[in-house]
């Protein structure tokens, strides 16, 4: 063999591996590209599933009976599709009790819709549970959301406000962590509503009115 074919030969061979190896690592980056995609697709999969659960959770759990604002019917009550979880609704103004009603303390009153409740607390109205930074729940993390529903201390602060009745925190508590998870994640995914509802009235600055 002269020494020119050797040459040829050797150059043949070294461009052939240099083949092989650019081949390689475009399959490899292939590859990558398509486990990303997996996993964002694995991961959108799993997080509508925590957002059905938690849809199903807040139903059957009967958030909608305090925390969402209704329509009343001749029939009763029906849930204000356009504006579900957000609470009392501000426009409605602080309720008042009139003298009669304030001073029947064998009862407990809330308001029509079941958003604003009055009793031996003073007066409590639903949280917004909507996305909302400014008055929702946008600005909590997931941590602090558990940790109100097991402590019953506002935004889960320890030696903070109790959380007034008739919110049953207690029952609530006892979802486990995954439940109370798909819960968060649920209420996450909602339209923000803007709704400020008030913080709780201590019992004697509740409005009375003369009737
Ligand atoms: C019987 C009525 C009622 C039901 C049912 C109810 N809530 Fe509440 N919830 C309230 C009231 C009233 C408040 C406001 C309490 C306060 O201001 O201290 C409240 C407050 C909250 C808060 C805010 C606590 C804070 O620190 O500000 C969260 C979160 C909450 N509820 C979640 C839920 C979830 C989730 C469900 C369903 C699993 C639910 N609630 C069911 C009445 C209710």
């Amino acid at each position: 063999m002269n020494m020119k074919s050797k040459t040829l030969q050797i150059t043949v061979v070294v461009l052939s591996v240099i083949a092989v190896i650019a081949a390689c690592s475009e399959a490899s980056s292939n590859d990558k590209e398509t486990k990303k995609d997996d996993i964002s697709t694995i991961r959108k999969k799993e997080k509508d599933e925590l957002i059905a659960r938690g849809k199903y959770l807040v139903t059957i759990a009967l958030c909608h009976d305090c925390h969402s604002p209704k329509i009343m019917t001749a029939q009763g009550p029906i849930l204000d599709s356009s504006r579900l979880l957000s609470g009392f609704p501000v426009e409605n103004g602080i309720p008042t009790l009139s003298s009669a009603l304030a001073k029947d303390q064998n009862w407990v009153k809330m308001s029509q819709d079941v958003t604003a409740f009055a009793g031996p607390w003073g007066m409590s109205f639903a949280a917004n549970l909507t996305p909302d930074e400014a008055t929702g729940i946008g600005n909590w993390t997931e941590q602090v959301f558990i940790k109100t529903l097991r402590t019953g201390k506002h935004l889960g602060q320890e030696g903070g406000r109790p959380v007034m009745p008739p919110m049953p925190w207690e029952m609530v508590s006892k979802m486990t962590d995954e439940d109370l998870s798909s819960v968060y994640t649920y209420l996450m995914s909602l339209p923000a509503i803007n709704n400020r509802v008030p913080a709780p009235i201590p019992p004697n600055e509740i409005k009375i009115t003369k009737q």
